[in-house]
């Protein structure tokens, strides 16, 4: 079995984090997304893996390598433009061949993992096996209807009129025959090859298609509020591990990752959050489910549910920060100089919510 991971695609959601940097690599409790995937992927017992990258190749390169540090041997795949996730399988067929895969969507998390359907595929039994689960905002998905027995009859890429509220999530396994389904069907109307499409192909021409249905949490981290909720979610599984410095001023609660080489002086941290090696925390308060990236400088400042990347200032925000996402070498800091006004630097696609 060899494994499939898409770190390509546009991003547009994510942006304007997305303009400069792979959306796979936007880190939850201070590691990129998709570490977590390739730690799945060897936790099923799988080392060979093709990463498919698109225009963020060189960073996804640059954090994974040739993947032993995750005891992976990994191949990068070159999809020239976005065109879909069944494209994305169609350009990997050199790598593929004949092999049983798993695709695994780059930017999704679901820590239960994938080992038991990964031994479940494997056993042969069907063609195709799709994990799904249920949710409240099914038009968001893609949506499957089931028979009685739990077969797939029909999906349906995001439906104005869901038939169920069963979403697939991002995780499928396919066999050799998948190369037939996406070298038949045309591009959907959003001009992409469909992965939905692809395996209606499959039910239509009597292949054996399976579901399964996941009770466990998992998230498709495409917008702002999944990256939060995947990051509390992660951070709630830490173990309190304080390595960096802590002065006697200061009051640390819960789970709290202090990395070595972080220091803190005058504040109070509320875990579960995690603090990257080189950063200082000082004069600040810092809430739950708070991931602040090494090198980081939080002074003066109260923030909380948020993630903030590498080497970046917040200083004198004496109002909470929360639910924020901040970028790589952002400041953000009051002065003292008249007249009292907002002054803003601020790339595209950006937004900024005051109240
Ligand atoms: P999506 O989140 O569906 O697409 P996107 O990355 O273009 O994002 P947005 O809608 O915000 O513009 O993609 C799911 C995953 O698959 C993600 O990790 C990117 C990857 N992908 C590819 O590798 N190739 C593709 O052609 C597409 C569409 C996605």
């Amino acid at each position: 079995m060899k494994a499939l991971i898409l770190s390509g695609g546009k991003g547009t959601r994510l942006r304007p984090i997305t303009h400069t940097s792979a959306k796979q690599l936007v880190p939850v409790a201070n590691r990129p997304i998709l570490f977590y995937g390739l730690d799945a992927v060897r936790a099923a017992g799988i080392e060979e893996v093709g990463i498919v990258v698109g225009d963020t190749h060189r960073e996804i390169r640059a954090a994974v390598g040739d993947g032993s540090s995750f005891g992976l041997r990994v191949e990068y795949i070159r999809q020239e433009q976005p065109l879909g996730l069944a494209h994305a399988v169609k350009v990997s067929h050199g790598f593929l061949r004949d092999s049983p895969f798993v695709m695994y969507l780059g930017d999704n998390l679901i820590p239960d993992g994938i080992t038991d359907l990964v031994h479940e595929f494997e056993k042969g039994e069907c063609d195709a096996q799709i994990l799904l689960a249920h949710v409240p905002n099914p038009s968001a998905f893609g949506v499957a209807q089931l028979d009685a027995r739990g077969r797939v009859l029909r999906l349906d890429e995001k439906p104005r009129k869901p038939k169920s509220d069963l979403a697939l999530v991002g995780v499928y396994m396919f066999d050799s025959t998948v190369f037939e389904a996406v070298n038949a069907i045309e591009p959907s109307g959003r001009g992409e090859l469909e992965i939905t499409d692809a395996i209606q192909y499959l039910i239509d021409h009597g292949r054996r298609v399976r579901s399964h249905v996941i009770h466990g949490w998992w998230k498709d981290t495409g917008k702002l509020e999944d990256m939060l909720e995947a990051n509390r979610i992660v951070l709630t599984s830490l173990e309190r591990r304080v390595e960096g410095s802590v002065d006697a001023e200061s009051q640390i609660e819960g789970q709290v990752v202090l990395e070595k080489g972080a220091r803190v002086e005058a504040s109070v941290l509320r875990g579960p959050l995690i603090v990257g090696s080189g950063a200082v925390i000082r004069a600040s308060y810092v809430g739950p489910f708070t991931s602040i990236a090494a090198d980081c400088v939080i002074e003066h400042s109260e923030i909380e549910h948020s993630i903030v990347l590498e080497s970046s200032q917040i200083v004198g925000i004496g109002a909470r920060i929360e639910s924020s996402l901040v970028g790589r070498n952002v400041r953000i800091w009051r002065g003292e100089a008249r007249p009292k006004a907002y002054k803003f630097m601020v790339g595209d696609s950006s937004e900024i919510h005051l109240s």
